[in-house]
């Protein structure tokens, strides 16, 4: 029999993460109280960086969107994702798990220009936001949430009608979702493909078709606004659950006012009613409260909804094409 101390087994990657997602549980419950426990991440190749207690560790996925499908108007074609896990950890091991993932993009991601290196992370933790500015991810987009609350309402407008969008309102849908479109790809990811006109009617034909709440704004006869809603449930198991408290939600997907129309309450109007009626419930139950992304860099869309009570709970930070991370 050989005496003396045994070697510590080294800890196994799945062990590193469940250790530093209990903490990082504590770290986003410190940090906002709006954001649900933090998740644990998807299945994908794990990486540790450091040694406790500068230890960090992240999930990095991969993911490609056929063509044609919605997600192609928001989104590069190839996208990695990491998923940091990273306990308490500081900027020293966040600059090495980052670093960490440069390394592991697969190299036919980092040829291609219609991809993108992406990661969410919660708004307010700006350790990782220094981080995540240093090797050139930008903030494209921030989910936003209001808790339920008095809607402002806007000064009366007695030439402006509002009704709720039915399928025979397709096309005047699609010319503003085309205009939100050609809008917000000037200033955040959304991308004017080829067959974005094709993949935009489909989708509100199909949201007209199953009744899904949609707002219009009508000026002399003519639609000069949408506001375009739904209800989601952020239930065990589901992605929306790793973003929002357990329960039932209202969000916003789309909302457009026609360029000569902007600034002059339309907008303010098509909100107050459709943030009303999404807190007001459904027969699937009573909301939380209601949700939305906005892009931070777009000058209309960055006042309105914080006007409007909307506040940053995550934002989305992105490189494209995904060969930009440094
Ligand atoms: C964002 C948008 C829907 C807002 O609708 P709107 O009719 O222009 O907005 P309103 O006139 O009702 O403005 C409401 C508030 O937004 C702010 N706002 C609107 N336009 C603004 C502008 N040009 N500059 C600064 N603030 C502005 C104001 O604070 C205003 O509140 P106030 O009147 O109490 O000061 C509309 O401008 C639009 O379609 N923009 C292009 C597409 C887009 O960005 N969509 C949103 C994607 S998330």
């Amino acid at each position: 029999m050989t005496g003396g101390p045994r070697a510590a087994l080294p800890d196994s990657p799945a062990q590193v993460l469940a250790d530093l997602l209990e903490v990082q549980r504590r770290r986003f419950a410190a940090l906002d109280p709006r954001l649900p426990p933090a998740a644990a991440p998807p299945p994908g190749d794990v990486l540790v960086v450091g040694t406790p207690p500068h230890r960090a560790a992240g999930v990095v996925t991969h993911h490609a969107w056929p063509a044609g499908s919605g997600p192609l108007l928001w989104s590069a074609a190839q996208v990695t994702e990491l998923h940091p896990v990273v306990g308490a950890a500081g900027h020293g091991p966040l600059h090495a798990l980052v670093e960490a993932w440069r390394g592991h993009v697969l190299p036919a991601v980092l040829r291609d220009d219609d991809s993108a290196a992406v990661v969410t992370w919660p708004s307010r933790d700006v350790v990782a936001t220094r981080v995540f500015l240093d090797h050139g991810l930008l903030p494209l987009a921030v989910l936003a949430v209001r808790g339920l609350a008095a809607v402002r309402t806007p000064a009366p407008d007695r030439g402006l009608v509002l009704r709720r969008a039915e399928p025979a309102d397709l096309d005047a849908c699609v010319r503003l979702a085309l205009e939100e479109l050609a809008y917000s790809s000037q200033v955040g990811g959304s991308l004017v493909r080829p067959d974005a006109e094709a993949v935009k009617r489909t989708m509100l034909r199909d949201r007209l078709g199953r009744g899904e709440p949609t707002w219009l704004a009508e000026r002399d006869g003519a639609v000069v606004g949408m506001i375009e809603c739904g209800h989601a449930d952020a239930a065990p198991g589901t992605w929306l659950a790793n973003l929002l408290p357990a329960g039932r939600w209202g969000y916003v997907n789309c909302a457009s006012v026609t360029a000569a129309e902007r600034g002059s309450g339309v907008g303010a109007h098509l909100a107050a009613t459709a943030i009303a009626a999404l807190e007001a419930g459904t027969s699937g139950g009573p909301v939380r409260g209601t949700y939305l992304y906005y892009n931070p860099p777009n000058p209309l869309s960055s006042v309105f909804w914080p006007r409007a009570g909307y506040a940053p709970l995550w934002t989305l930070w992105e490189v494209r094409p995904a060969g930009g991370l440094r």
